[in-house]
């Protein structure tokens, strides 16, 4: 049995645990996790049915039959083609599935064109979140999704390395050519492109914690925010450091840095299985409040990263939810001063049976 199909039981059990009578998914992470087909979300209804009991089908246009055949262990294909109305397909596979009445879980990031395609295909069904039995699934990674993680922070790491080796020639050079130069890098080094918009902030832009990149040019003195990552077999890495290229930083910068990294060293110290999350989070917020930094740390301590680079178990306060082995999530506090500089420092962290294990490796100081 494949890893996508054991997914699919263990879905499944969880559905008739919940009482539910199934789940249907529109191209997206929980697509990729079960199916093990990855694609855009597009305007063609292509929706995977999967029931409480049973196989799962796809209603999918006849465009991409060789794709599935070849891609997913789904045998059900019910295509249909360009010129016809998915709408019956939609209503004949409900009702031959078991799936037209009873609560229907469906997809947290389906258009909204496509639930309302079922709600007319399927009048009687109740309507709850897929997330509802794939988040706990997803939320502690197997072997092959650690290794994949791993693979993918070593990129990030090589990357940084080749940032620090620019040294003084970073100076004079714009965020959005440094942005570049990394992107490159994760390649070179072997990832496929990004996991998100990279972001370089120089000096004040630094400041802004999700400020991409722009045309200002690096100077001498100015900490540099770079947060960054790629992605390994459809697994992300995230990962920040903060650092002076050439010449000394502005008063307080590296008092700040060390706060900084004295917040995370001790949020990753507080990871362990049973650990409720929002005590990771704490244990950074403390070290950065009593720094008397607390309202310039305007962010969460982190999230948790799989197929997605943002999702379960969030690092924050009021998420009570207690670490278990497998949960991989990122721990990037950081401290910013509007109109002076910004400290970030990021790593993703993977909780093991009786602590966490950092998947970034490399230096963490501000100087390169
Ligand atoms: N770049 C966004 C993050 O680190 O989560
Ligand atoms: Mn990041
Ligand atoms: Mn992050």
């Amino acid at each position: 049995m494949s890893v996508y199909e054991e997914r699919t039981r263990e879905c499944q059990r969880r559905l008739r645990e919940r009482g539910a009578s199934g789940v249907v998914l529109f191209p997206s992470p929980n697509l990729s996790y079960l199916a093990g087909f990855g694609e855009e979300p597009g305007e063609r209804h292509l929706l995977l049915f999967v029931p409480a009991e049973g196989d799962p089908a796809f209603v999918a246009p006849e465009l991409y039959a060789d794709q599935l055949r070849e891609a997913t262990w789904v045998e059900d294909l019910r295509l249909w083609t360009d010129v016809e109305d998915p709408l019956p397909l939609l209503a004949e596979t409900a009702r031959d599935l078991g799936l037209d009445e009873g609560e229907l879980l469906v997809d947290p990031t389906m258009w909204a064109r496509f639930t309302q395609d079922l709600r007319e295909a399927v009048p009687d069904a109740t309507w709850g979140l897929a997330d509802a039995v794939l988040g706990p699934l997803r939320v502690r990674k197997d072997d092959a999704e650690l290794d994949a993680l791993r693979r993918a922070a070593e990129v990030a790491d090589a990357a940084m390395r080749d940032v620090r080796d620019l040294g003084a020639d970073a100076v004079g050079r714009t965020e959005t050519d440094l942005a570049r130069f990394v992107e490159e890098r994760l390649v070179a080094h072997g990832g496929d492109g990004t996991s998100f918009e990279t972001i370089v902030g120089s000096g004040p832009n630094g400041a802004k914690p999700h400020h991409h990149c722009s045309d200002r040019e690096v100077r001498p003195g100015d900490p540099v925010v770079l947060d960054f990552g790629t992605r390994v077999d459809g697994y992300p890495s995230d990962q920040t450091r903060t650092v002076v290229f050439e010449g000394d930083p502005p008063a307080g910068f590296e008092s700040v840095h060390d706060v900084v990294r004295e917040a995370q060293q001790a949020a990753v110290d507080a990871v362990e299985p049973g650990v409720p999350a929002e005590d990771v989070d704490a244990a950074a917020r403390e070290v950065i409040e009593d720094a008397g930094y607390g309202d310039e740390f305007v962010h969460r301590t982190g999230h948790g990263v799989g197929l997605e680079v943002h999702e379960e178990p969030y690092v924050v306060g009021g998420n009570d939810r207690p670490l278990e082995p497998g949960m991989v999530f990122s721990v990037e506090p950081g401290v910013y001063l509007e109109g002076e500089f910004g400290v970030r420092v990021e790593d993703l962290v993977v909780v093991t049976e009786d602590g966490g294990e950092r998947l970034n490796h490399t230096d963490r100081g501000w100087r390169v």
